[in-house]
C-alpha cells in the first residue's frame, strides 16, 4: 500500500543512502574520535519491541549533574548546579511530546495538537515565536548541545529564546571516560557559559546530563543494527526521546519518523537544505529511526499524515 511505501521501513540500511553520506558514515568509522571499542553482542534475530523497551528501561540510566558527582563536588560547584534533581523538580508528566526540529513540521498545523500535552521537549535553538501553527508554543524543556552553549555565534547567553523552561545540556564524551576524565577534556568548553547563563537567570533550572547516558543508548542501537553504526553520541533528538521516557507516562514524538512532508530542508526555521539532517551523517540517526519504527506503538497512518509516533513512559512499563 501506499503508506507502507511511504513510512519509514524499520530495517533501513546505509546502503540506501545517498553515496556522500555513506562516505561520511565511513568516515567517521574511521576515525573513531571517541574510542570506542565495541565488545557488545549483536542481535541479527530482532529482540520483540516489548523486549527492547525493556532494555532502554533498564540499560540507560537518564541522570543529571548533581552536586554530590566526582568533579563537580566542590563548593564553587554547589553554587551553580540545580539543588533538585529533575524530577524532583518537574514531578511527573502524563502525556509529553516531543518536537524534533525538522523541515517537514512546516506546513503541519501541528500546533494545536502539541501545545495540548502536559509538557513539551524542543532542542537547540527551535523556536515557536513565528511558527505556533506548526510547532505550537509551549516549551516545557529545551535539550541543547554543548557547541550551542560555548560558541560565541549562537548567542545562548542573550537570545531570550533560551530563557523560557527546563534547560538540559549535553555534550559528548569519550566512550569509556569516566566523569573526571570528561570534565578535564569535554567535546566543547560550555562549563564557563554554563556558569555565565547560571549567573544570569539563577531562578532558571538548568541541568547537565550525565554523558554516561549516551553510550549505555549507542550500545543499545549498536545491538540491534545489523551494521557498524557511526561511532559516535546519538542525537539530541534521541536523547530527548529517553529523557521524556523517564518522565512521562506516554510520549508522542513528533516528525522524527518523517511524514509525507519529508523534505531535505533541514530545520523548519532556517532555509538549509541537506538529506544528513534527516539520514544522519555524524549521529548514527538511521539507526536510531530504525529502532523508534520498531517501538512505536501508534499507527503508521499517523507517521504518514502527522510524523508522529507514540511511546511509552518507562514508569508504565511491566518488564
Ligand atoms: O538539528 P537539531 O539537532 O537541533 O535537531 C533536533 C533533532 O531533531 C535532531 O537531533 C534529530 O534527532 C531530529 N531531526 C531530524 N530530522 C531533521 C532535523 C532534525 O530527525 N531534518
Amino acid at each position: 500500500s501506499l503508506l507502507s511505501v511511504n513510512v519509514w521501513n524499520e530495517d533501513n540500511s546505509s546502503k540506501n543512502l545517498i553515496p556522500r553520506l555513506q562516505k561520511v558514515k565511513n568516515n567517521y568509522l574511521a576515525m573513531n574520535k571517541y574510542n570506542v571499542t565495541y565488545k557488545g553482542q549483536r542481535n541479527t534475530a530482532k529482540l520483540s519491541p516489548e523486549k527492547l523497551l525493556c532494555q532502554l528501561r533498564d540499560r540507560v540510566n537518564v541522570t543529571m549533574i548533581h552536586g554530590s558527582d566526582g568533579p563537580f563536588n566542590t563548593s564553587e560547584w554547589q553554587m551553580y548546579l540545580p539543588r533538585k534533581n529533575l524530577s524532583q523538580e518537574v514531578g511527573h508528566f502524563r502525556q509529553c511530546a516531543v518536537v524534533s526540529s525538522a523541515g517537514s513540521l512546516k506546513f503541519s498545523h501541528l500546533g494545536p495538537e502539541i501545545d495540548s500535552h502536559d509538557a513539551v521537549l524542543r532542542f537547540n535553538g527551535a523556536p515557536t515565536i513565528g511558527f505556533q501553527n506548526d510547532v505550537g508554543e509551549k516549551t516545557t524543556v529545551r535539550l541543547v548541545n554543548s557547541q550551542l552553549v560555548t560558541v560565541e555565534e549562537q548567542k545562548f547567553l542573550t537570545d531570550t529564546l533560551y530563557n523560557t523552561g527546563i534547560l538540559i545540556v549535553w555534550d559528548p564524551a569519550p566512550y569509556h571516560a569516566e566523569i573526571h576524565e570528561w570534565y578535564r577534556k569535554p567535546d566543547y568548553s560550555f562549563f564557563v557559559n554554563y556558569k555565565a547563563y547560571r549567573t544570569r537567570h539563577p531562578e532558571q533550572p538548568f541541568y547537565i546530563l550525565n554523558p554516561k547516558m549516551q553510550w549505555q543508548l549507542w550500545d543499545i542501537l549498536q545491538e540491534n543494527s545489523l551494521e557498524d553504526i557511526q561511532p559516535n553520541p546519538p542525537s539530541s533528538g534521541m536523547l530527548g526521546i529517553v529523557i521524556m521516557m523517564t518522565l512521562c507516562d506516554e510520549v508522542n514524538v513528533y516528525e522524527f519518523l518523517p511524514s509525507k512532508r519529508q523534505t531535505d530542508i533541514c530545520h523548519y526555521y532556517q532555509r538549509y537544505h541537506d538529506r544528513a539532517c534527516t539520514m544522519g551523517a555524524y549521529h548514527p540517526l538511521l539507526f536510531e529511526k530504525n529502532l523508534v519504527k520498531h517501538i512505536n506503538q501508534g499507527q503508521n497512518e499517523l507517521i504518514y499524515t502527522h510524523g508522529k509516533v507514540t511511546l511509552p513512559g518507562f514508569r508504565n512499563m511491566h518488564c
